[in-house]
């Protein structure tokens, strides 16, 4: 097995991070300028995730190309963090949102359009939900789904999988700590309360621990991804998911699938490829082809338990809504990225090229005997510091590797390659190509290389 030296890897990123700063200089001169008017000197805090010291700026971005304002175009697998799975500004999109936004006009008119009931056809038929309703983000779909949760079953609390992300959701940021205690994560920012207050934790693909928390006969709802994605890609073991459907229903509780990363696996997430039977689906990032567009699916016998209860204010202030959701501009892109972009034909080519990519990641580990992993769902691909691949979040987050991570981020950027920052993510989109996915083997070879010589 190949062992990294740290002081060998820590001389190579000094390296990458000389060579960014000295092939960027418009992007390091704009986040200068930033700083004096931007919090955190960018649009949002996170764009402070950046292995190089400091953001690329853009410029262009058309289908799996990037271009920033230096002029260099990059290999995109960012695909900003599944948002734009799309592929960056899809033709059939860009002319949906001018017809809706230039030529007839409207974008927020507090009017239905028709739009809207043929998306919710089309993600009914896909996630086999028939009843949406839509958000602008996928954290807000998160947030009515689990107050609708707790509504009809009149019960306080949520559980999730530990290292999960479902977006800026209170009940969701906490993990299950070192010695099997439920914890707030790390750096949660100004909580209402202690999340243990409003929710319980348990590890992925653990059923007896998930059977032992619904037995307190408190929970709402499970709200999980049927694979993890927000820690590496943490696949389910055979029979974890009909395990986590059967004690949901046996202790009265709700579940939500969280689709919107796992929409790699196909035309209807896990949901659709695996055949999963949830009560509620929450999406968005990418449905909506780029432009912000979000929602939930609720079972014919949700929406008649929500239906069916009087005093629940969903139409003002209850707690559930947002003014500009649903509007005329998001649903009419949701319409044309479902209808003419991210097909089902669409997905079975980016199916077949994360899988070039995962086996040419696979072989690059073989031919240096490195302890790392790769794991495919659909359409993404993610590298793992460990191997075999972690079958928890936990497991997951104690192979992280903050240096290697960063390394192997500023190599790929500095050689035209970009893979998404809180990961070592790979997606690919309707437009990228076999020699795209080549261009990132040859680089991360190249990288591997010059670490191990
Ligand atoms: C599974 C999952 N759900 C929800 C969200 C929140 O998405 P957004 O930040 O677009 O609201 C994310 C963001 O990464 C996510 O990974």
């Amino acid at each position: 097995m190949n062992v990294i030296d740290r002081t060998h890897l820590a001389g190579l990123l000094d390296r990458e991070r000389r060579t960014f700063r000295e092939r960027n200089p418009r992007s390091a001169a704009a986040y200068e300028q930033a700083r004096a008017h931007l919090f955190g000197g960018v649009p949002m805090t996170w764009m402070n995730k950046t292995a190089a010291g400091f953001p690329l700026y853009l410029a262009e971005a058309r289908g799996a190309r990037v271009t920033d304002v230096d002029g260099h175009e990059y290999v995109d697998l960012c695909l900003g963090d599944t948002g734009a799975m799309a592929g960056h500004s899809p033709q059939a999109t860009v002319d949906a949102v001018a017809e809706r936004f230039a030529r007839l006009g409207g974008a927020t008119v507090m009017m239905p359009t028709e739009d809207a009931t043929w998306v919710g056809a089309e993600l009914g038929r896909r996630f086999g939900l028939p009843y949406w309703s839509f958000s602008l983000t996928a954290t807000d779909a998160n947030r009515w789904a689990i107050r609708l949760a707790r509504a009809i079953t009149g019960r306080p609390k949520i559980l999730v999988n530990s290292y999960c992300y479902h977006g800026s959701v209170d009940e969701v940021l906490l993990v299950v700590g070192p010695d099997g205690e439920q914890v707030s994560r790390e750096g949660n920012v100004g909580a209402p309360v202690d999340p243990t207050v409003t929710s319980r934790v348990v590890e992925f693909n653990d059923l007896p621990s998930l059977e032992r928390e619904l037995a307190y006969g408190d929970i709402a709802a499970v709200l999980m991804e049927p694979a993890l994605t927000n820690i590496g890609i943490v696949l389910p073991e055979p029979g974890y998911l009909d395990g986590v459907r059967e004690l949901t229903r046996r202790h009265g509780t709700l579940l939500i699938n969280d689709e919107t990363h796992t929409f790699s696996a196909g035309p209807g997430g896990c949901t659709g490829a695996w055949g999963l039977e949830p009560d509620i689906v929450t999406i968005g990032k990418a449905v909506g082809g780029g432009i912000p567009s979000g929602g939930y699916g609720l079972s014919a016998e949700v929406a008649a338990r929500i239906e069916g209860m009087s005093g629940l204010d969903l139409i003002d202030m209850g707690g559930v809504g947002g003014t500009l959701a649903g509007n005329a501009l998001s649903v009419a892109a949701m319409r044309a990225t479902l209808e003419h972009v991210l097909t089902d034909d669409a997905f079975a080519g980016m199916t077949e090229l994360a899988t070039r990519f995962t086996k040419g990641v696979q072989a690059v580990i073989d031919s240096r005997a490195l302890p790392w992993s790769v794991t495919q769902l659909g359409a993404r691909a993610e590298y793992r510091f460990t191997n075999p691949a972690p079958r928890d979040g936990g497991e997951s987050n104690a192979a992280g590797d903050p240096d290697l991570d960063d390394y192997l981020h500023v190599y790929l950027a500095n050689r035209g390659v970009l893979l998404t920052p809180f990961h070592n993510m790979a997606l690919m989109c309707p437009a990228t190509s076999a020699a795209d996915v080549d261009r990132h083997h040859e680089v991360f070879a190249a990288a591997v290389s010059d670490l191990v010589g």
